[in-house]
């Protein structure tokens, strides 16, 4: 069997060991033998806290540089004894910044080809939120937040000054890690398991999604559109018919659109969850209706019947006046779904998001036709669980709402039987007192 050497490249809080991770499982789905080796995981045992130092990284730190390559080198030692043995894939996560780093690997490595992946982010959004994560890990701990964003920032400014892109090594690509898009690609016909991790970075997984949307709304019961509703008695219910049922289940992730029948969703969800991650994007904000936000469907018929005719003759294009089309709608949910993805990794997620969204989303992985968007079914009772990863995809509508008010019913109806039982014994008890005397007693 051929054996392969993935060598990940990047500067840090770019989205290797997301990426690294990702190779390392789609190769196992498809039944290779993949593992990871992180040049961090070993730093940290080997060097300890000496090694959150930024100076740590200063590459005129001769003896700095030699224990770091010292890592790199031991690595290489055990990924290279793994596929001696019985591994197919070695995936090498560290930054590999510099040539003369790649030159080094290339020395050592001889045994086997290698594939450099190279990843770029430029989301300044998601790099600040990852650096965010990378300074609250437990190797910051002795630090204040402070304090860890200088020394982390510091780490990267080091990583930088010695950056070289990829450009003479013999198989390569470079990925934007955000996007799932291949940027460059450099002869990789002779690569073994090319296809297979070519496949794997372009495709948009998603291991692990919940979709729901927020609960009935003061806008919904009057048929208005838009706004910044709060949830009616029933949307409350709803929300925590939702978190009951989620309650045994592992979520990492929620996110949320900034508008409030979102949030107050979310909220009963995010009761007693502490280390579950939380952002509100705008990414995720309801289909913006501009000159008709807060109308009903009746009174934009009357009023405004061009755009009632307009969405009629083709709701995926057509664009409320000063707001926006399904079409448009398309480009940002996109980018959300992405920014998401890429943050929750292999973890698990839940998206609280509205009608509109949640049918772009849906598209997103269904394949479906433009035209079909604007009428996916997304109820507020129900969500859906989307699986998608290289191998399969798998979507389930679950009601959540029904099970929640049918538990609630057999309460009810076990009380009306209780006290139905009661009175009863009163009416009886009662009766017996009228024809007998108190206790029968005459
Ligand atoms: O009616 C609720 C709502 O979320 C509105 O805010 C939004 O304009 C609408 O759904 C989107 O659905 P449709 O495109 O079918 O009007």
């Amino acid at each position: 069997m051929e054996k392969l050497y993935v060598v990940m490249v990047g500067l840090p809080a770019r989205g290797k060991s997301t990426l690294a991770r990702r190779i390392c499982h789609g190769l196992k789905d498809e039944g290779f033998f993949a593992k990871i080796f992180n040049n961090g995981e070993l730093r940290r045992s080997i060097y300890g806290s000496h090694s959150t130092q930024a100076d740590f990284y200063n590459p005129t730190d001769a003896q700095h540089k030699k224990e770091r390559e010292q890592i790199a080198l031991r690595n290489m030692g055990r990924a290279k004894a793994w596929l001696a043995d019985e591994g197919c894939v070695a995936v090498l996560d560290a930054t590999n910044a510099s040539r003369e780093r790649r030159n080094m690997i290339e020395e050592a490595l001889t045994d086997h080809p290698i594939l450099f992946v190279e990843c770029v982010n430029e989301d300044t959004m998601l790099q600040n939120i990852c650096i965010k994560r990378k300074t609250s890990l437990p190797e910051f701990a002795d630090y204040t937040t402070e304090e860890a964003l200088e020394s982390f920032m510091q780490r990267i400014y080091y990583y930088e000054s010695i950056y070289e892109p990829l450009s003479n090594e013999k198989y390569w690509l470079r990925v934007d890690s955000t996007a799932n898009r291949i940027l460059e690609e450099h002869a990789l016909e002779g690569s073994p398991y090319y296809n297979a991790i070519r496949q794997i970075l372009v495709e948009v997984p998603a291991p692990h999604l919940f979709l729901a949307r927020h609960g009935q709304t003061e806008f919904n019961v009057e048929g208005r559109i838009g706004g910044d509703p709060l949830l009616t008695a029933k949307g409350r219910t709803q929300a925590e018919a939702l978190a009951a049922h989620f309650a045994h289940t592992q979520v990492d992730w929620v996110f949320t659109s900034t508008r409030r029948r979102s949030h107050q969703t979310a909220e009963p969800v995010l009761r007693n969850r502490p280390n579950v991650h939380t952002l509100a994007m705008t990414e995720f904000d309801e289909l913006w209706a501009g000159d008709c936000e807060g109308m009903r469907y009746e009174e934009i018929r009357e009023k405004l019947p061009a755009v009632t005719a307009g969405r009629n003759a083709n709701k995926f294009s057509y664009a409320y006046p000063n707001g926006e089309s399904y079409a448009m709608l398309n480009e940002r949910v996109k980018k959300g779904l992405r920014r998401a993805l890429f943050l929750a990794g292999d973890s698990t997620i839940l998206i609280i998001g509205h009608q509109a969204i949640n049918r772009v989303i849906l598209s997103l992985f269904l394949n479906c036709r433009e035209v079909d968007i604007p009428y996916i079914y997304i109820p507020q009772n129900e969500y859906y669980s989307i699986s998608v990863t290289p191998r399969k995809k798998i979507f389930e509508r679950i009601p959540y709402w029904l099970n929640y008010q049918l538990t609630g019913v057999r309460w009810n109806v076990y009380c009306c039987w209780l006290s139905t039982f009661f009175f009863f014994c009163v009416i009886m008890l009662s009766l017996s007192v009228l024809r007998f005397g108190a206790f029968g007693v005459r």
